[in-house]
């Protein structure tokens, strides 16, 4: 506790004298809006009969995190991820939905909207469950990006919806491609590239095709021509060493604040600059190779530019994070010191952007 406090104190010495990781091209200079935060945690008063326990679950009751959001008829829609606490992993996850007006408080469903049914997916979605969303829309219709966990695995899987309710499952992203050798690649994050247009985030074609980012260690791309089917990048280098022979994007650097990992955050957004990804990001040990001022397994996020004609090239990165754990609900939970930057709208011309917490909570920052 001492540690976190010192650790606590420190961070807002720092943010309150530096500002980290704003660029030209950035979507930049994100305030935590701590009079509301956390805007949403676990509850234990809401159930739901799973169709696959066959039994009466609190299907949020242990925590709420990873949202996505989206603007429907006016009003902020948060898709987020619920757990359980019962079960192998004590906590399968599913996926509520909450609708707000202001952006800071949100009146939810009772019963999740999305999750592991007697279906399909249900053998890459049970009983982890269906965990971190992302959403963008195109023609009306709703394109879920989002992570099927089987306990062992895993994979990034789609399904589309015409009302944010009712939901058909198409499984895997990469289900068909390369006559299904993807099938079982650790897949998740999928951030795919769209335009801004009037509220929405609409997918947008590059050189006649989709796009999308993906992955956790490295950022790939894959390619689709109708948002459920998708195909990953491959390196033309044929020394490729990956598994799987895909192009990395770009990956961690030594030192910073991403030195481990890195993993997209919400929708790419081609902007006049180029393709803007925030992405998520976690620390190595401070002593080894990781950002001496973060702890060992600290998520951040900072940003990337991607040349819109040629997504594949990266053409700028922050230097440093634009947002890190420092608030005692980002610090202390599930996981700890974890800030994941998943959910971005610009509702009534003001960027919000909503994030998990220490896997634990939802909080929300905004440009003032
Ligand atoms: C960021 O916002 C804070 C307050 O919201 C302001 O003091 C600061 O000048 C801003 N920085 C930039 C680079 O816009
Ligand atoms: C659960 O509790 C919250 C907070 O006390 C309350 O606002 C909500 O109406 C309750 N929901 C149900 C389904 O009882
Ligand atoms: C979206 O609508 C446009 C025009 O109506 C059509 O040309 C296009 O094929 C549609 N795209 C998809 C993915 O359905
Ligand atoms: C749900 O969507 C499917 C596919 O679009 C449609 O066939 C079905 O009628 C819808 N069900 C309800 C209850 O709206
Ligand atoms: C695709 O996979 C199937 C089943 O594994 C196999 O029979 C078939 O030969 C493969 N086709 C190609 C083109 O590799
Ligand atoms: C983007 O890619 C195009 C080729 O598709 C190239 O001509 C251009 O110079 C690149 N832009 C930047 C900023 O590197």
């Amino acid at each position: 506790m001492a540690k976190s406090l010192y650790l606590l104190a420190l961070a807002f010495i720092a943010s309150s004298e530096v500002v980290y990781g704003i660029e030209e091209w950035t979507i930049g200079n994100f305030t935590k809006q701590d009079a509301v935060n956390p805007v949403m945690g676990p509850r234990d008063n809401t159930t739901f009969f799973c169709p696959v326990r066959q039994e009466i679950v609190n299907w949020e009751k242990k925590d709420v995190f990873n949202p996505t959001a989206l603007v429907r008829d006016g009003k902020i829609h948060m898709l987020y991820r619920a757990e359980d606490e019962v079960g192998a992993f004590k906590g399968t996850s599913r996926i509520g939905l909450a609708v707000s007006t202001d952006g800071f408080t949100f009146e939810r469903e009772e019963e999740p909207i999305f999750y592991p049914d007697n279906d399909d997916a249900n053998i890459y979605e049970w009983e982890g469950g269906c965990e971190d969303p992302r959403i963008v829309e195109l023609n009306g219709t709703y394109y879920l990006t989002y992570t099927g966990y089987d306990g062992e695995l895993a994979r990034l899987m789609v399904a589309t919806s015409f009302d944010l309710r009712n939901w058909t499952k198409h499984g895997l992203v990469f289900g068909k491609a390369n006559n299904g050798s993807y099938e079982n690649m650790w897949s998740k994050s999928g951030a795919v590239v769209t335009t801004l247009q009037d509220e929405k985030f609409v997918a947008t074609q590059i050189n006649g095709k989709f796009w999308m980012y993906f992955g956790e260690s490295n950022i790939y791309a894959a390619t689709s021509e109708d948002l459920i089917n998708w195909t990953p990048v491959v390196d033309p280098n044929e020394e490729s060493e990956d598994e799987y022979k895909l192009l990395p994007i770009f990956g961690p650097r030594e030192g910073r604040f991403d030195s481990d990992i890195v993993e997209p955050g919400p929708q790419a957004i081609i902007r006049e600059e180029g393709i803007v990804l925030i992405y998520n990001s976690r620390n190595k040990n401070p002593n080894s190779g990781g950002d001496p001022e973060l702890p060992l397994g600290t998520y951040s996020a900072g940003q990337v530019l991607l040349n819109v004609t040629s997504p594949t090239q990266l053409i700028g990165r922050t230097e440093n994070y634009f947002i890190t754990p420092d608030r005692d609900y980002e610090i202390i939970g599930q996981v700890n010191n974890v800030v994941f930057v998943e959910g971005l709208v610009n509702y009534k011309n003001k960027w919000h952007l909503y994030y998990g917490t220490a896997d634990s909570k939802i909080a929300l920052a905004v440009i003032e």
